[in-house]
């Protein structure tokens, strides 16, 4: 076990905070670091042994490749190879931001953070914390979520705390993630633009600069038996909390109906505000309803909470599954096992 310190990032410490985090990265280490979407666990792109203990620390699977994060344009050269027009063109729209662009690699991305791939995913984060350790680190950081394979991506450090306290050497805490759900990923590198990943950014606005860009199927839908993963990260069930989790859709009257007739110890509901007391059993909002940006907000929080009472099983009212609502969708779904009951 090693030793792990928390340090809470301010705006006038951000220098000392950066150069701290950049000194133990450079060194091969480990740093969780605060973005916009969810907390990152970060190392050096370039190094490839340091990205290797991500995996270990994780316990993520090895097929399953990283996101590199980015400061500047130049860096953007030095990791990706051919980008075209349209994919410059999204950058410039929503950079620095959450959105991640799949794109051809170069030689100097390890073969350890796209798992031999060609190809890379690419962000600029816009979190001025994020921002300033990339710079001062001078490198690119691949970073997935700083979860444990498995759990809710973080979207405070005591999330990353929990999870990888004696793990890791440094978190940084940048309070509570702005979006709370992990980058929108497209790729851009086939015929279209294709969204494998939905988030803040949502399909409608990419489409105002990327008109044929496409929606795959997986992100709603579980891939069939032996059906190639565009994305690796789609072929796991993300986000399981401990309990069993089932999506339900419907009116607010037909889920207090159908839950309250199941009630039992460990049963519990996730709704939205103001409808807690309408359920037969205990009920946590997970946001406003029809308010994509609140739910995505506290999503993670909320499934990270449903297991710390020993939820055994719980039901959900569905979000909707068109615009920001679509990344809240995405991930419920994943976490219910793709268990859908329509009301
Ligand atoms: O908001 C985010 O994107 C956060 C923060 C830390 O930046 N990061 C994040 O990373 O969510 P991770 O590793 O949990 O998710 C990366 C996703 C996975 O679904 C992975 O399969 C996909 O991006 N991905 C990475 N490289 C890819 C590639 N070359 N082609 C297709 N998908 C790729
Ligand atoms: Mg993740």
């Amino acid at each position: 076990m090693m030793n792990t310190v928390v340090m809470r990032a301010e705006k006038d410490n951000l220098e000392s905070i950066a150069a701290a985090a950049s000194k133990l990265l450079l060194a091969g280490e480990l740093v969780a670091i605060p973005t916009e979407t969810v907390y990152g666990l970060a190392a050096n792109a370039y190094d490839g042994e340091a990205v290797k203990n991500i995996f270990k620390v994780k316990g993520r699977p090895q097929d399953n490749p990283l996101i590199v994060h980015i400061s500047d344009y130049i860096m953007l050269n030095d990791v990706a190879t051919g980008v075209s027009d349209a994919a410059l063109r999204l950058a410039k729209e929503f950079w620095p931001g959450p959105l991640t662009l799949v794109l051809k690699k170069t030689e100097a991305v390890s073969e350890v953070v796209t798992c031999g791939m060609d190809t890379v995913a690419v962000r600029m984060p816009s979190n001025p914390v994020a921002a300033a350790i990339i710079k001062a680190a001078g490198v690119p950081l691949a970073a997935p979520s700083a979860n444990l394979s498995g759990r809710p991506s973080p979207t405070t450090a005591q999330h990353c705390v929990d999870d990888l306290s004696g793990k890791v050497p440094l978190i940084v805490d940048g309070g509570h993630c702005d979006v709370g759900v992990e980058s929108t990923v497209l790729s851009m590198v086939g015929e279209h633009p294709v969204l494998l990943r939905p988030g803040i950014i949502s399909i409608e606005e990419i489409r105002k600069i990327a008109p044929d860009a496409q929606v795959s199927h997986a992100v709603v839908e579980e891939l069939k038996e032996g059906e190639a993963a565009l994305s690796p990260g789609m072929k796991y069930k993300h986000y399981s909390p401990k309990a069993d989790v089932v999506m339900v859709e419907g009116s607010l009257e037909a889920f207090a109906e159908y839950v309250g007739a199941r009630a039992a110890n460990g049963v519990f509901a996730m709704c939205f505000d103001g409808e807690e007391e309408s359920i037969g059993v205990p009920s946590i909002s997970y946001g406003a309803k029809g308010n994509g940006e609140s739910q995505a907000k506290r999503l993670f929080s909320v499934l990270r909470a449903v297991d710390a009472i020993g939820a055994e099983r719980v039901y959900v009212r569905a979000p909707e599954d068109d615009g920001v609502s679509l990344a809240v969708f995405n991930r419920l779904i994943r976490a219910a096992g793709f268990k859908v009951v329509k009301l």
